[in-house]
């Protein structure tokens, strides 16, 4: 029988230490819920001891997403290990992450502490955490760095303690596909008792190696791999789940090792974390990228039509690349709509379905023909669940290559309206100075992002805005087939998901 590997996730950790990324409760349960239903062995649900929302964020997972393990990250300190085990608690599977630096750059200038003290450490930490729970990891940070004897005896000691994983990180994204292969071969010749546990990788990217890294441990024995969803993480991020599974599928004649994870899933994982966190799928990235599957040159149109594995090596539809079929038109009835959100995974209230099959009707009205693309678009704006303080009543632009653009927005808070206008640099500025008047709240916009959904010239626009206040990031979406309106969308989502996280209204001079 082959090896079966285990998929640890930490999206909702490492992936969310992406510079800008800040995701709420709600939206780090989504995806939780998401990568239970894709198949993932542990969830790491976030590092409670951060801040009040990471704990309630992982506490949120651990009491609501069953059939997964649910890890928080801590420390090598007994208030981390307290705080990770007061948030896990209650998972069906839950597992307490420790983690302590043991290269000689981190302990000398980071830790100031010598190598005995860092064993010593690790080992009284993992029995401090046994205490608590059956299942802990101990990860050596900067293990591709760590003078290599070291990291065998750090090894050794925490499996005596009472360690069931060890992860060996390339904290800095710093090691080889070969050296690192070595080095996990190392740990299983010369750590005696590495049989009793699970040898862990976590790779991170900064020289594009995550993936083939975590592959060249797996090779040499690595039997869990960390990952994320999309390569999101620190700095170049870390290794892409999607690119980690989809070369183990369809190279399964090299590695020939066997995981759990359903592939169907990933498209709409992928999808589900670019939206949430605003940070965009590049075009051309392996798996998930607009590009993947699409064939431009003659040559190789005319060998996919012939036969799709001249050029194809997987099928868009192992990976669930939709169709982007016709659904639906504007006299298409509910049933349909709701059998069409079934065939594409959503599992919806009946209350959350009304709401969609309300924008459903309106855009049908707009736009011929709606596609797969399009009514994921309008589902995906339920998901966030930020409290509507402020609600869109109306706008109105007047823009022009020879007038200065100039907004009026009127919002509506608690049955009230409030109408303010401004002029802007172009429209979307314009109409964004005068929601920001209208709502007494000013934010900093980091950054603005518009794509088409679907194609054509009545596709649904989607705009995505990260914005800033008091060094905290949050993002907004919108969609409409009228591009200002998706803009205005977008901005008065963010002045809400900020308003209701910082808790409190600024008025504007
Ligand atoms: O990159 C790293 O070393 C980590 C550890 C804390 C697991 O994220
Ligand atoms: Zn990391």
């Amino acid at each position: 029988m082959s090896r079966q590997i285990k998929i640890f996730d930490t999206t909702l950790r490492d992936g969310e230490q992406t510079p800008g990324v800040n995701l709420n409760i709600h939206e780090k349960l989504e995806i939780a819920r998401q990568l239970a239903k894709m198949g993932v062995d542990v969830i790491e649900a976030g590092f409670a001891i951060a801040s009040p929302g990471d704990f309630e964020a992982v506490k949120a997972v651990a009491e609501n997403i069953k059939g997964v393990t649910v890890a928080s990250l801590c420390r090598a300190v007994e208030k981390d290990i307290d705080r990770a085990w007061e948030a896990v608690k209650s998972a069906e599977r839950p597992r307490i992450h420790t983690f302590i630096a043991t290269s000689d750059i981190h302990m000398k200038y980071k830790l100031k502490m010598s190598e005995q003290e860092v064993l010593d450490r690790a080992v009284a930490m993992v029995k401090y955490a046994k205490n608590y729970c059956e299942d802990v990891e101990f990860s050596a940070e900067d293990a591709s760095r760590t003078r290599v004897e070291f990291l065998y005896r750090i090894v050794e000691e925490v499996i005596k303690a009472g360690a069931t994983v060890v992860n060996i990180p390339d904290t800095v994204g710093y090691s080889t596909p070969i050296e690192f292969g070595k080095l996990i071969k190392g740990i299983r010749d010369n750590v005696s008792n590495i049989d009793k546990v699970d040898i862990s990788v976590h790779c991170h990217n900064d020289l594009g190696l995550a993936v083939a890294n975590s592959l060249a441990a797996m090779e040499n024995g690595a039997t869990q791999l960390e990952c994320t969803i999309n390569g999101l993480g620190e700095r170049a991020g870390n290794a892409a789940m999607e690119e980690i599974i989809m070369g183990i599928n369809t190279r399964k004649d090299f590695y020939g090792v066997q995981h759990k994870i359903e592939t169907t899933q990933i498209y709409r994982a992928s999808k589900l974390v670019s939206s949430l966190t605003g940070v965009d799928i590049q075009r051309n990235k392996a798996i998930v990228g607009a590009n993947a599957f699409a064939h431009e040159s003659g040559i190789h149109q005319h060998g996919v039509l012939s036969e799709k594995s001249t050029y194809e090596i997987m099928t868009p539809e192992s990976v669930g690349l939709p169709t982007n079929r016709m659904v639906l038109g504007k006299l298409s009835g509910r049933h349909a709509f709701e059998d069409r959100l079934k065939e594409l995974g959503y599992t919806l209230s009946q209350e959350e379905i009304n709401t969609a099959f309300e924008k459903f009707k309106s855009l049908a009205d707009k736009k011929k023909v709606v596609l797969d693309g399009d009514i994921e678009a309008l589902v995906k704006e339920k998901v966030s669940e930020v409290p509507e303080i402020f609600e869109l009543d109306s706008f109105q632009i007047s823009s022009g290559n020879k007038v200065i653009s100039t907004a009026m927005v009127s919002l509506k808070r608690n049955g009230e309206l409030i109408t303010e206008a401004a002029t802007g640099d172009g429209p979307v500025d314009a109409a964004l100075n005068a929601m920001e008047r209208a709502a007494g709240f000013n934010m900093e916009l980091e950054a603005y992002s518009l794509k088409a959904v679907t194609e054509g010239k009545d596709a649904l626009g989607e705009v995505t805005v990260r914005v800033s206040k008091d060094n905290k990031n949050f993002v907004g979406r919108g969609v409409s087939t009228d591009v200002i309106e998706a803009s205005v969308k977008a901005y008065l989502n963010a002045i809400n998901r900020a308003i209701s996280e910082l808790g409190e209204i600024i008025i504007s001079s």
